[in-house]
C-alpha cells in the first residue's frame, strides 16, 4: 500500500473538523495516528489525496462519511466489568438510596453515555438481574456516536477478551459459548435500549431526561476543555435532581464544572446533582 502525503494544513483541517462535529480533540503529536487510519478508507475508496477526502465527507448528505470517520478515529476499547469497583458502588450503595427515597416507585434509570461496543450497559443489567431486579424495576439507556459499535453492541457476541473479567457465574448463566465466541442472552441483550448520541450535540442530549444515574466513563479524556464543560453540562440536565454522574476513576471535573456536588461513596467518586 502506497503512503498519500498528508500536510499538515490538510491535518490541520481534518482535524478541525473532527473537533467541531464531536468534540474530539486530536493533538499535533497525534498526525500519524489520523495518517494511518485514515489511509486505509482512502486505498478503500480509490482515492487520492486527503483533501479530496475531507470534501467528500462535509458533502456526503447522509452522514455515512462523517460515520465512518468517527469509526477510524474514536478509541472504543472496553470490557465487562471494567473498574468493577464503581459498578458496585452503584448496585450497592446508589441503588439502595435511590429507590428507598423514590416514593413514587418509578422505575430506576441509568444512562451509559458512550458505551462503545456494550459491555458496560449489559455489566449494569446483569448487575442488576442478580439482585433479583427485572426490566419493570430499572430501564437502561446506552449510547454512543459510531455506528459501528453501535451495531456491534446490538449484536453482543463477544470474544474472549471482552470477557476476560467475568465472574465465572454471570459467564455461565448470562452467555452461551459458542466456538470462541461467547453470545449475551436474549434477556440481558433486551433490557438495554441502544440509540446513536453525540454528547456534544445539542438536540440529542436534549433527547435524554429525568435520568437517575449517568455513566460516562472514559470518554471525556478525548475531548478539551470547552467541549468537556459543554458535555457535563448537557448530561447535569438530563438527571433528576439529586441524581449520579460518573466518570472514569482517571478523569476529572476538576476546572470543567462546580454545578456537581462531588462525594466519595464505597471509596468511589461520585458527582450528585444539587
Ligand atoms: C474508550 S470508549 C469507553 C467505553 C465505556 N464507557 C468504558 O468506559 O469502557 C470511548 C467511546 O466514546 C465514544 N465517543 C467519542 N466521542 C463521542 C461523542 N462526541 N459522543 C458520543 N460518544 C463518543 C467512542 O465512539 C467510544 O466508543
Amino acid at each position: 500500500m502506497l503512503n498519500i502525503p498528508l500536510s499538515d494544513t490538510t491535518f490541520k483541517n481534518i482535524r478541525d473538523y473532527i473537533y467541531e462535529k464531536s468534540g474530539i480533540y486530536i493533538s499535533d503529536t497525534k498526525k500519524y495516528l489520523i495518517e494511518n487510519r485514515l489511509s486505509r478508507i482512502l486505498h478503500e475508496k480509490k482515492m487520492n489525496s486527503f483533501e479530496e477526502y475531507l470534501k467528500t465527507v462535509k458533502f456526503n448528505s447522509n452522514g455515512s462519511e462523517l460515520s465512518r470517520l468517527f469509526d477510524a478515529v474514536t478509541t472504543n476499547e472496553t470490557y465487562f466489568f471494567r473498574e468493577e469497583h464503581q459498578l458496585t458502588t452503584l448496585i450497592d450503595h446508589i441503588i439502595p438510596s435511590v429507590m428507598q427515597g423514590n416514593k413514587n416507585s418509578h422505575k430506576f434509570k441509568v444512562w451509559s453515555a458512550a458505551c462503545s461496543t456494550g459491555e458496560e450497559p449489559y455489566t449494569i443489567a446483569m448487575m442488576l438481574m442478580e439482585k433479583r431486579l427485572t426490566t419493570k424495576d430499572f430501564e437502561i439507556k446506552a449510547s454512543d456516536i459510531s455506528d459501528g459499535v453501535l451495531s456491534s453492541a446490538k449484536k453482543a457476541v463477544y470474544n474472549s477478551y471482552s470477557v476476560r473479567n467475568i465472574p465465572g457465574h454471570y459467564l455461565n448463566k448470562y452467555f452461551d459459548s459458542k466456538g470462541d465466541n461467547f453470545n449475551l442472552s436474549s434477556r440481558v441483550k433486551s433490557s438495554v435500549n441502544f440509540r446513536k448520541i453525540n454528547l456534544i450535540d445539542d438536540r440529542g442530549m436534549n433527547s435524554i431526561r429525568g435520568m437517575d444515574v449517568i455513566f460516562c466513563r472514559n470518554v471525556l479524556i478525548y475531548f478539551d476543555n470547552k467541549a468537556k464543560q459543554k458535555v457535563v453540562s448537557n448530561l447535569y440536565d438530563s438527571l433528576i435532581p439529586g441524581g449520579y454522574l460518573i466518570i472514569g476513576s482517571s478523569e476529572s471535573l476538576h476546572n470543567v464544572t462546580r454545578a456537581f456536588r462531588p462525594s466519595i461513596l464505597n471509596k468511589v467518586i461520585v458527582y450528585q446533582k444539587v
